[in-house]
């Protein structure tokens, strides 16, 4: 059995390849059929994870209201909102956000120095603490942090962005799926985010992903794809 979660990452980008506006404002950009995809993806979950940017640009995240993808949960006896999960290094953003209001339960997944911020507060049910004071987790937490996450039930996870949260992942090879929306929009501009940030991946050594299905609806694309096994990709500066 996988001790880690199943992971599916869904995104919305430009047809140049970016997530966001030079502002890194929260991408509104998708269309309703979009909105209605990912809604769905999120109701196939058992947890969603975002990074604090995503958070910070957002406010809030998305929670089902879908009638029928609320009696499918029902029926498939799971609660009707998956947990909604925050990566954060610091810990830092505000309790007054709409995110804290929603009925929806949230976990924090952050360092001791974060954890120190939001432990014994009624804003996160759980928070769990994956490294030490003052650092961003090494490369192997993740993984380690997904384990932990499947023996408390996520088994299904959804991963919903931001680009520096997607390369972590990516680097420790913990994205098995992915759903891009190919948006007719385009942004420019080297400071607009991309799907994957961090320091990118040699050629040689990028995740190679094989394509499973393309859906067209109305002006969108929506690209599936399943990652290959390849072994963790090599990040540019420890192959200099
Ligand atoms: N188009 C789309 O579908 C879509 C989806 C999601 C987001 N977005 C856009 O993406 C932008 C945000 O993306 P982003 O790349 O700036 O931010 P992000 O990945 O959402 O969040 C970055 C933050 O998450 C935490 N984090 C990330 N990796 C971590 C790690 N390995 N360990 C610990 N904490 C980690 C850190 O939080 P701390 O700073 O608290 O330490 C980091 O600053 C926004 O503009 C948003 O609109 C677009």
């Amino acid at each position: 059995m996988e001790k880690r979660p199943q992971t599916t990452l869904i995104l919305a980008m430009t047809a140049d390849g970016k997530i966001a506006d030079k502002q890194r404002s929260a991408a509104r950009f998708g269309s309703i059929a979009d909105k209605n995809h990912l809604e769905k993806q999120i109701a196939l979950a058992d947890g969603v994870i975002f990074g604090a940017g995503t958070l910070r640009a957002y406010g809030t995240s998305l929670s089902i209201t879908n009638p029928e993808l609320l009696q499918w949960r029902q029926e498939q006896q799971k609660p009707l909102q998956p947990v909604h999960i925050v990566g954060s290094a610091s810990g830092k953003f505000d309790s007054q956000l709409k995110f804290f209001s929603q009925p929806i339960p949230r976990w924090l997944i952050t360092t001791e120095i974060g954890a120190k911020l939001w432990q014994h507060k009624p804003e996160f049910e759980r928070v769990l603490v994956i490294e030490s004071p003052n650092t961003k987790p090494n490369p192997s937490h993740w993984e380690v942090t997904l384990n932990r996450l499947k023996q408390l039930g996520i088994n299904k996870l959804a991963i919903l962005g931001g680009g520096e949260l997607v390369a972590s992942l990516f680097q420790e090879n913990l994205i098995d799926e992915l759903w891009l929306t190919v948006c007719p929009l385009i942004l420019g501009g080297q400071n607009s985010p991309t799907p994957v940030a961090g320091i990118g991946f040699f050629q040689s050594q990028g995740i190679k992903l094989q394509l499973l299905e393309v859906i067209q609806i109305e002006q969108e694309v929506f690209l599936h794809y399943l990652t290959a096994e390849c072994g963790p990709g090599i990040p540019l500066e420890q192959n200099n």
